[in-house]
């Protein structure tokens, strides 16, 4: 088993109440959850694994798949629903080539809706890794995605 997974059920006393706490800071820890996390929440809790996916599955703030290097958060919330962020979405989609709740092949990027970063007054808002782009357009996603291409290209 993963060290840092053994590291975080120390942390616990694998009472079936602990379910979403120990699910969430497995997900802190390793900035997901995967297969074989589940699997052992479920023998830890001593929950069904069913219950176990139910459960993490019901609440938007767990995943499944890893972090890509550039990790988009899309805020599908009403402000910035109102304000087009259907449309950036599209644009995202097209310049990273997955849809929402992918991870790239590469690694290189994935994608996560999300209901409201907290900054409605400057919708639609993207979250880039830990940035806020505020009042998006498609445009504007394409010069991000132009810029990204033009200093990667630099690195080379
Ligand atoms: S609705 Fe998008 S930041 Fe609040």
């Amino acid at each position: 088993m993963d060290e840092r997974l053994k590291d975080v059920l120390k942390r616990f006393e694998g009472k079936p109440d602990e379910l979403i706490p120990v699910l969430q800071e497995v997900q802190n820890e390793m900035g997901y959850l995967s297969d074989e996390s589940m699997e052992r929440i479920a023998r830890f809790t001593r929950a069904p694994l069913s219950k176990v996916f139910g459960v993490a599955t019901f609440y938007a703030q767990f995943r499944f798949k890893p972090k890509g290097d550039t990790h988009i958060m899309l805020c599908r919330g009403t402000a910035c629903h109102v304000k087009g962020a259907p449309r950036i979405q599209e644009e995202i989609e097209y310049h990273t080539g997955i849809a929402e709740g992918e991870t790239s092949e590469d690694m290189k990027y994935s994608i996560e809706n999300v209901a409201c970063i907290g900054a409605c007054s400057l919708a639609p808002v993207v979250m880039i890794n830990d940035r806020v782009e505020a009042n998006m357009t498609p445009d504007k996603v394409a010069g991000l995605f132009k810029e990204k291409r033009r200093k990667n290209g630099k690195q080379k």
